[in-house]
């Protein structure tokens, strides 16, 4: 059986004859002895298999080249070499599959992120994604531990709907009709009672909703599913088909969200230090330097939170000179947040209590009828990583809202009723996954976090 190269870097187990597999990272040495630096994906580091010249003369090993898959047969000893415990003695070498040194895209030498996005398919082989796939595996897994841990289910919301959840029309529409000469309504426009589901259908913004129903049955969920949202933002920050962690609690108010959500982010930050400490030096190490110390004072340190109202009056006062202008009532531009963020208060920030008509039409009105229970968590390099609120649980109050906002009641009629019947107080928050990766991982760009980012003009591979 094989074992994978991280339980052979570090076994206890010595002299020991071991199965490894695995794709060949580098090959080079003398004509005495060659060595080959193994990767299976277990972990950042290469395992080194030693091998005789004598026995494994250039011609049997001609086709061990960089990105080769092998797999090999040897003695696990220890190893003379820095860097590693032990290393492997090759008895036997047997390569699986080839890669032509002269076609194969990744070759020893570094390449830049920008090229490797153009090998999407290739770029996991690459420490730096291998790094930021285990990552984004371990933080996925958090998520439900910390969530099973306390009591919350998953739900699992759809993904095909016919409601725009956030009211803000940025969605793609599913549609089985024809391209050519689809059926057409009496008005001259496409006629989607014909399609597929006999109505207009889209990729969901967001299961919010679908999880609001859950929580009024089942008293703390989370949904963790693809989102898919087209808005034209070519951003390091945005993708058209993210991720989104969405717990929403039945009992809880904007105090309670809030701790919540702070107490979430730092315990999934705990997590990745914990189970992924090899691939956090390595990004460390290659990108960035700040990455451990940042990572380790979101942990110690308690959240800034404060209202909107009050961000204002500070980015008003703020020496810096901003690129948009500050104005109550207009929403914040990223340039505003990381001031508050990485300059002003030098920690995450939660603001809330924004302007009603900048946020959705769910979002619980205060008692000025000016603002609603929002909140935004805002992080260090990041910007907005956390969006959420208090949900409006009155009626009433609701309809005027989605009256206002040009929110249709007719496609909403199944939510409405969850305050018809039974209605509670509630609360919930989105947490964009990728923003999350990006974060702990300290990459610079959310199309590096995710294996195929989908973005404005890009859906290859
Ligand atoms: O603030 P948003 O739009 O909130 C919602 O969708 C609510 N329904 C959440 C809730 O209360 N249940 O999005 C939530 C988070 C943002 O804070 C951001 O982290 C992420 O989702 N996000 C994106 N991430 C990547 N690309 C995009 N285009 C994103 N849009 C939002
Ligand atoms: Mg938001």
């Amino acid at each position: 059986r094989r074992s994978s190269v991280e339980a052979l870097l570090t076994s206890q187990e010595l002299d020991r004859e071991v199965l490894v597999k695995g794709w060949v990272r580098t090959r080079r040495g003398n004509k005495y002895v060659q060595f080959i630096a193994v990767n299976d994906g277990s972990t950042i580091n290469n395992l080194q298999v030693v091998a005789d010249a004598e026995k494994f003369p250039e011609e049997t090993l001609k086709d061990v080249t960089t990105g080769s898959c092998i797999a090999v047969r040897g003695k696990l000893v220890a190893s003379q070499g820095k860097g590693q415990a032990t290393e492997v003695q090759a008895l036997e070498i047997e390569v699986l599959g080839k890669a032509d040194p002269e076609t194969y895209p990744l070759q020893k030498k570094g390449h830049s992120l920008e090229f490797l996005r153009e090998i999407a398919h290739l770029r996991p082989r690459t420490n730096t994604f291998g790094a930021v796939l285990r990552l984004r595996h371990a933080l996925a897994f958090g998520i439900h531990q910390y969530f099973n841990d306390r009591g919350f289910f998953y739900v699992h919301t759809p993904i095909i709907t016919g409601s725009d959840a956030e009211g803000a029309g940025q969605m793609f529409r599913v549609t089985t009709l024809p391209d050519q000469n689809p059926p057409l309504n009496d008005a001259g426009q496409v006629d989607y009672s014909e399609d597929f589901f006999g109505k207009a259908t889209n990729l969901t913004v967001s299961g919010q909703l679908e999880g609001e129903l859950a929580a009024m049955a089942l008293g703390q969920v989370y949904t963790f599913g693809p989102t898919f949202r087209a808005e034209n933002s070519n951003t390091a920050r945005h993708l058209a088909e993210f991720w989104m962690i969405e717990p929403e609690m039945a009992f809880y108010d904007l105090q309670d969200n809030m701790d919540l959500a702070e107490d979430f982010l730092r315990y999934l930050v705990r997590y990745a230090l914990e189970k992924c400490p090899a691939d956090l030096q390595f990004l460390n190490d290659q990108y960035d330097k700040e990455l451990l110390n940042r990572l380790r004072f979101v942990i110690d340190n308690d959240f800034q939170r404060l209202t909107y109202t009050e961000a204002v009056d500070i980015l008003k006062t703020a020496k810096q000179k901003f690129e948009f202008p500050v104005d109550w009532g207009t929403d914040l531009q990223s340039e505003h947040e990381r001031y508050l963020v990485e300059k002003h208060f030098k920690k995450p920030v939660i603001l809330t209590n924004y302007p009603k008509d900048i946020k959705a039409f769910y979002m619980k009105l205060d008692e000025d009828g000016r603002t609603v229970r929002a909140m935004d968590v805002l992080f260090p390099g990041i910007g907005e990583i956390i969006g959420g609120s208090q949900r409006e649980e009155d009626l009433e109050k609701l309809r005027g809202r989605m009256q206002e906002m040009h929110v249709p009641e007719d496609e909403l009629w199944w939510y409405l009723d969850t305050r018809r019947f039974g209605a509670a107080p509630h609360s919930g928050f989105g947490l964009g996954f990728e923003r999350l990766v990006l974060f702990v991982t300290g990459m610079t760009n959310i199309r590096d976090v995710i294996p195929f980012p989908r973005f404005p003009k890009n859906a290859e591979f």
